[in-house]
């Protein structure tokens, strides 16, 4: 499997492309950036390192080297300012990502690849490059709320000294202000979150805003979000490698779950190598499902306004 990562002279995109040398998965990591010199520096420091991990080829190429890519990672662009919503980035964000799909227009992509975005606003540039690419809706996945997902069972391993890979928990909607953590689903070691000793409410609001601001409090002290962001995308990558199936909360086009359509958000989702396979629809806490509704009537209104 090819990976290009374009935006892999940045933060994510050369984290991203670290957590897939590291996770020896797939076989071929090409890096992409306007940056070609940074570019090429981020791709010879993993090659430097490829005798001691995995018989990987790793290069620095341009666009036109997406026209043989299984995954087409998107994470350019620019980034918050910490005061700043994922929202407002829109503006100047969209004739960014608009100039970099129609670049993969004219150089060309194969017909089953998968199209993975990173770039924010995730949910509205996910939909904005299914509307333009013209690939079916199952190959435009957006990452969605699998960062916050990690960042909320991280956090809360943190605060109760338990195993972070035994908690289990997830966030739905917006990768955004108006994301939903789905507490009525947490557990820890298969155990439900709500009774475990020293979760109480003020620990669970105290947890879910910490999260909600977790991407602003990164961004505040080192700039930006790396080695998360870049794990969460390794991660989403190898379920699609491994055509492994796995139950993720990225983001992708809504065709009736909750009753929400034609918006881009995260819902429980199946990924494999085709992609998308298919949403599941829970039964949540009545709040949790209006916070989720809600989710998809903001991000529905800003693609009204990309759109437009
Ligand atoms: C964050 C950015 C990647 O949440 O949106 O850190």
């Amino acid at each position: 499997m090819k990976v290009s990562i374009i935006g892999g002279g940045g933060l994510v995109g050369s984290c991203a492309g670290y957590a897939l040398q590291l996770g020896r998965i797939v076989r071929e990591i090409a890096l992409i950036d306007v940056n070609q010199e940074m570019c090429q520096g981020q791709a010879l420091d993993l090659l430097h390192g490829a005798a001691l991990v995995a018989d990987q080829k790793i290069s620095a190429e341009t666009t036109a080297g997406c026209a043989n890519a299984d995954v087409i990672c998107i994470t350019a662009g620019l980034r918050r300012k910490p005061d700043e919503s994922r929202l407002d980035l829109i503006n100047r964000n969209v004739a960014l990502f608009r100039n970099i799909l129609a670049d993969l227009k004219k150089t060309g992509y194969r017909k089953d690849a998968i199209v993975f975005v990173v770039s924010n606003p995730v949910d509205v540039l996910t939909y904005l490059a299914m509307h333009e690419l013209g690939l079916p809706a199952n190959q435009v996945i957006g990452l969605g709320t699998v960062l916050d997902t990690v960042r909320l069972r991280s956090l809360i391993s943190d605060r109760l000294q338990v195993p972070p890979t035994q908690v289990s928990a997830i966030i739905f909607g917006e990768h955004g202000d108006s994301m939903v953590p789905i507490w009525s689903a947490a557990q820890i070691g298969g155990l439900p979150l709500e009774k475990y000793p020293g979760v109480t409410a003020s620990f669970i609001s105290e947890i879910e805003k910490r999260t909600r601001g977790s991407g602003a409090e990164v961004i505040k002290k080192k700039g930006g979000a790396g080695f998360a962001v870049g794990v969460s995308i390794a991660d989403v990558i190898h379920s699609i490698a491994l055509d492994q199936r796995r139950i993720m909360p990225v983001s992708s086009l809504q065709n009736g779950v909750y009753g929400i359509r034609d918006v881009c958000l995260s819902v429980p989702t199946v990924v494999g190598r085709k992609g998308v396979l298919e949403q599941i629809e829970i039964e949540l806490w009545p709040k949790e499902k209006t916070g989720l509704q809600n989710s998809a009537k903001v991000l529905r209104e800003t693609v009204d306004k990309v759109l437009q």
